[in-house]
């Protein structure tokens, strides 16, 4: 088979990415927006993560019955690649996902809880951020990459999974930015100013703060722009600019400037107070992250008068919902800035049986353990990649009583539990929580019990 080729082919699984997958002439194809059970007329257009990728072109059946995205965008932005799945269906395939990743690393569950419905399917996140680009007609564009192009930019009239204000901030920008004349940064020549607006609000307090991420500043069209948007939405509470120098694609920098409030807002979750930086992590579907924490304290047991760690901590919400119970609660988290969240949170919650410690996790971890430092109940929240080698390593020679892993990458979660599962730990209980609908991705809560 070779690129361009039409073909008919049956739909028989789903990748952990949430594409469909058929088998053809021998080889697994990959195709975005067929799920099993689809028969689909497919065009073969090259090779992605080492599969095969074709694009449906027709669907001949349909497993399941497809409703009309309300996005105008979809089909065309990276985000939401399941919005035409009824919420039900995503539900179901997103624990089928779980399940079929723990089964291929041999991890088996001693209970596997149905997947927990986020409270609200659209407008649920609380932080977007989008990035600035120009089109061949010399347009400036601010919105979402194009789905599977990390170079090309769209601009976002409307996006179903933030608030109205934060779509109303986003039209805000660019026709500001429009006016002041500014361009956006070019990736291929490092010219030009504006990079990327990130808009964080509170779900609890009618809070929101915008972080511009620009190439040059102080500049004063870009002063404009800011003033522009502050006239128009007087409802920011807190804006910030960030100076982004450096090549690398990522709304961070090197220079801050606060220009209207105090450069960080509050959030409320779970009847605690939390202080939220540009760029400290905050988990982005609040509703369901109040779940998430009270059912990660629940799966840990009775934590009076224990010793609790919590690694990849960020600005401590899952550490100051345990501390509320535990004797004493260390948090590790490698964003310094973060860290300094999480003690002011622990402070203005009057919590003071909580630390925090800075650094990379798979140095403070081996460090504690040389030190002889002993803990009853771990509790993991790592990044997609998971847990590093030297944490895995740590934690086989530390044999903690129970610990519970949060993960939101279920590959990474099977590989770890598959470790976890060698050095003597049994996976006692399983629970997929989704923090992410409209979108492939899953959250799971798993329980580890160390074997007698
Ligand atoms: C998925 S978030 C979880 C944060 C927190 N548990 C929460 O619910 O808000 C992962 C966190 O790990 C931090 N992180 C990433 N790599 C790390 C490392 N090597 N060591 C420690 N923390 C790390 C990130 O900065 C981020 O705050």
């Amino acid at each position: 088979m070779k690129r361009g080729d039409l073909f008919v082919t049956q739909v028989v699984g789903m990748s952990p990415q949430g594409e469909g997958i058929a088998y053809v002439e021998g080889r697994a194809v990959l195709l975005p927006q067929a799920v099993p059970g689809d028969k689909v007329e497919a065009r073969l257009k090259g090779k992605y993560r080492g599969f095969l990728l074709a694009v449906p072109e027709q669907f001949l059946e349909t497993a399941l019955s497809r409703q009309q995205a309300p996005c105008g965008h979809f089909g065309r932005c990276g985000g939401c690649r399941w919005q035409d799945l009824e919420y039900a269906d995503q539900l179901r395939f997103k624990e089928g996902m779980v399940r079929s990743a723990l089964e291929k690393r041999g991890v088996s569950a001693g209970e596997f809880l149905p997947v927990l419905a986020s409270p609200k399917p659209f407008f649920y996140r609380n932080k977007m951020e989008f990035s600035f680009g120009t089109d061949p007609a010399g347009t400036l564009l601010l919105g979402l990459h194009l789905r599977g192009r990390f170079d090309r930019v769209f601009s976002v009239e409307e996006c179903h999974l933030q608030s109205a204000l934060s779509n109303r901030i986003l039209g805000a920008v660019r026709h500001h930015a429009e006016r002041a004349g500014l361009p956006a940064y070019n990736l291929k020549t490092h010219q030009g100013s504006l990079r990327f607006l990130v808009i964080r609000q509170s779900a609890r307090r009618e809070e929101t703060l915008v972080d511009l991420v620009v190439a040059q500043y102080p500049n004063a069209a870009v002063d404009a722009l800011v003033a522009g948007v502050l006239e128009e939405v007087p409802q920011i509470t807190t804006f910030v600019l960030t100076l982004h120098r450096g090549k690398a694609q990522v709304a961070a920098g090197q220079a801050h400037w606060v220009v209207k409030g105090r450069g960080w807002i509050e959030e409320e979750c779970g009847g605690l107070e939390f202080a939220i930086s540009p760029r400290s992590f905050f988990q982005t579907n609040p509703l369901q992250a109040a779940r998430l924490y009270a059912m990660a304290c629940r799966m840990g047991g009775d934590l009076q008068g224990l010793s609790v760690l919590d690694l990849y901590c960020g600005t401590g919400s899952l550490s100051l919902h345990l501390a509320r119970t535990a004797r004493a609660v260390l948090g590790v988290e490698i964003v310094a800035e973060a860290v300094e969240d999480a003690r002011r949170n622990a402070a203005r919650n009057h919590i003071a049986n909580c630390e925090f410690a800075a650094g990379p996790a798979e140095e403070v971890l081996p460090r504690l353990q040389r030190e002889g430092r002993g803990f009853d109940r771990v509790f993991a929240d790592p990044p997609r990649a998971g847990l590093h080698r030297k944490v895995l390593e740590a934690l086989g020679i530390l044999r903690t009583p129970q610990v519970v892993y949060i993960s939101c990458n279920p590959l990474s979660l099977a590989e770890d539990l598959a470790g976890l599962q060698a050095m003597g730990y049994r996976v006692a209980a399983v629970q997929p929580v989704d923090m992410f609908p409209q979108t492939p991705h899953c959250e799971v809560l798993s329980h580890l019990v160390l074997r007698e």
